[in-house]
């Protein structure tokens, strides 16, 4: 079942609070680290609708 969103209940709609994705951006700055060293990868990013794939790649 999916958890009913606290912030903004909404899909699609930029948040007024963006929380609790430090790591999240951290392995994307390594991961463009990385490809601009030459080293280039591809990644999935998967989940269940509503736990933020869209907000967190905007
Ligand atoms: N890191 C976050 N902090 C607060 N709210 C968030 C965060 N990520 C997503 N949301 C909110 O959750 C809802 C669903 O996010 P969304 O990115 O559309 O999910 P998905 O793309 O995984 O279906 C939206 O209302 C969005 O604003
Ligand atoms: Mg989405």
């Amino acid at each position: 079942m999916i958890k009913p969103n606290p912030f903004t209940p909404k899909s699609g709609i930029e948040p007024k609070i963006f929380l609790n994705r430090t790591e999240e951006i951290s392995l994307f700055l390594e991961k463009i680290k990385e490809a601009k060293a030459g080293l280039p990868s591809h990644y999935i990013i998967n989940g269940e609708w509503g736990i933020g794939k869209t907000t967190l790649l905007n």
